[in-house]
């Protein structure tokens, strides 16, 4: 198992796989996971506006949901830093200006950027998704110190995130019905693709060239019997 010694929970993520693909309606519902619970601890600094059209929104909605964020921007022309609404070219903010703040913030500890989380931990999606479903009470004889909470899928069981999704947090825009199931399942496609946003390019490109040589390999195999021929 990944982080702890618990067994990660079995989910199908259209994602996996040879032919695998994100499920945009996921990946959006996710994304509103993120903006609404996730974002307000994690930072996610490789999310830029304009390529959320990878999950299936327009370049029209893209710059709306742009600008809905306020960005820091500056320095003018009188050295002032300034705010301004978000454009397509911009990067979601990150909720601390720094680590230090971020630990502040968070009982010393530090919540990681998600940006490729989902690479970056043992498991990938299975592990998120078993995390954030995976709180328990703490077993007899174990101590938790304040902010700290049981997880069965931490490293050590014990982490310094509390909870973060519960039954209807969000009010899905699709009318799909938010159980933690549902946005945990959503907010990992989400961070997949935010991941390797590329992953469809990468496996197409890869399908392409197994079958390039496929052909390539039928075609050699002929040649050198045609070239051999005389000699047999
Ligand atoms: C750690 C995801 C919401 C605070 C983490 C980790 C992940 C994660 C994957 C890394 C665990 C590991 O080290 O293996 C998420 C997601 C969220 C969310 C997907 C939204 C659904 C929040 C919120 C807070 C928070 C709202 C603040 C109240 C933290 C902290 C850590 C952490 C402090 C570090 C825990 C430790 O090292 O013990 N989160 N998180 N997270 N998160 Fe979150």
């Amino acid at each position: 198992a990944a982080g702890g010694d618990t067994e990660l929970k079995t989910v199908d993520f259209s994602y996996e796989g040879p032919f695998g693909t994100f499920d945009r309606a996921a990946a959006q519902r996710g994304f509103q996971v993120f903006r609404e619970v996730c974002s307000s601890c994690h930072s996610a600094k490789y999310l830029a506006f304009r390529t959320l059209e990878g999950i299936g929104y327009s370049e029209e909605m893209a710059k709306a949901i742009a600008a809905e964020y306020q960005i820091t921007d500056g320095p003018d022309e009188f050295g002032d830093m300034f705010q301004r609404p978000g454009k397509l070219s911009d990067y979601v903010p990150a909720p601390f200006p720094n680590e230090n703040a971020a630990r502040a913030s968070n009982g010393g500890a530090y919540p990681p950027d998600l940006s490729v989380i989902v690479k970056a931990r043992e498991g990938g999606g299975a592990y998120i998704y078993s995390l954030l479903t995976g709180y328990e009470e703490a077993p007899a004889g174990e101590e938790l110190r304040p902010g700290q909470y049981w997880n069965a899928y931490m490293a050590g069981h014990k982490i310094a995130m509390p909870q973060p999704i519960f039954d209807d947090q969000v009010e899905y825009a699709d009318g799909t019905p938010a159980t933690v199931d549902q946005m945990a399942r959503d907010v990992t496609v989400f961070l997949a693709w935010l991941a390797e946003p590329s992953m469809e390019h990468r496996k197409s490109m890869g399908l392409s060239f197994m079958l390039f040589m496929a052909v390539f390999v039928v075609l050699l195999y002929l040649t050198n019997k045609r070239v051999w021929r005389p000699v047999k």
